[in-house]
């Protein structure tokens, strides 16, 4: 067969190998599941609560958030300047885009964006984040049993005191 229609098709089976990859990897999203690939941020930001993942928000709150870490929702969650940097350019790199912002102001959580307050509307109106088990609506991981790997798929949900529906 002639060498160069050969190299062609090798070529073209790569690049469907490589479209089907990212399908997949698409689909995976699509399933809520994030990846947390950056060993320092799942460590520094993922001891107190889980490590939420970068996508959940747009690039201005994460900058607002590591912005202000010395006064970080009531506590000091400030940074030596070199990891502070290296994880913020990482989150921003992996931002979402969704748009999280109130009057003028980049929202700093997750839980107050619009997305997430319709994504969850049936918990919020039922209280269930003031659950004994939940607490708070920022405790991913009371509802979601993946969220230490970033995995929100709707087979990993379990509510404390049930679903509403
Ligand atoms: C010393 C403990 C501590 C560390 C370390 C910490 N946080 Fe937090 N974080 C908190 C507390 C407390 C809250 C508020 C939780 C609540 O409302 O229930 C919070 C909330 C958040 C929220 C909002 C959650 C939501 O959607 O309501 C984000 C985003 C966040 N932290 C990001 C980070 C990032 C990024 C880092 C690493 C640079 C970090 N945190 C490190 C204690 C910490
Ligand atoms: C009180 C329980 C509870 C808490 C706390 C909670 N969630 Fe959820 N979450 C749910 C339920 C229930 C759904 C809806 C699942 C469905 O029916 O698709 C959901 C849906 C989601 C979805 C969409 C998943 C899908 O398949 O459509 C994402 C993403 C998500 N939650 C992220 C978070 C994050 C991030 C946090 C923490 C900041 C959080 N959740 C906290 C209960 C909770």
């Amino acid at each position: 067969m002639n060498p160069i229609r050969n190299a062609l098709r090798l070529a073209a089976m790569y690049a469907i190998a490589a479209a089907t990859t990212a399908h997949a990897f698409s689909a995976h999203a699509g399933d809520h599941a994030y990846r947390l690939d950056n060993a320092a941020y799942r460590q520094e930001c993922g001891s107190c609560h889980v490590a939420y993942p970068p996508q959940l928000l747009p690039a201005p709150s994460w900058r607002a958030v590591m912005g202000g870490l010395g006064a970080h929702f009531g506590v000091d969650a400030s940074l030596e300047p070199a990891v502070q940097r290296e994880i913020a350019a990482w989150l921003e790199a992996n931002a979402g885009r969704r748009d999280a912002a109130a009057a003028g102001k980049s929202l700093l959580r997750v839980s107050s964006t619009p997305w997430f307050r319709k994504e969850h509307r049936r918990e919020i109106a039922s209280d269930k984040a003031l659950h004994p088990e939940v607490k708070s609506l920022a405790n991913c991981g009371a509802c979601h049993q993946g969220a230490e790997q970033g995995n929100y798929s709707e087979r990993g949900v379990r509510v404390p005191g049930g679903r509403t529906r």
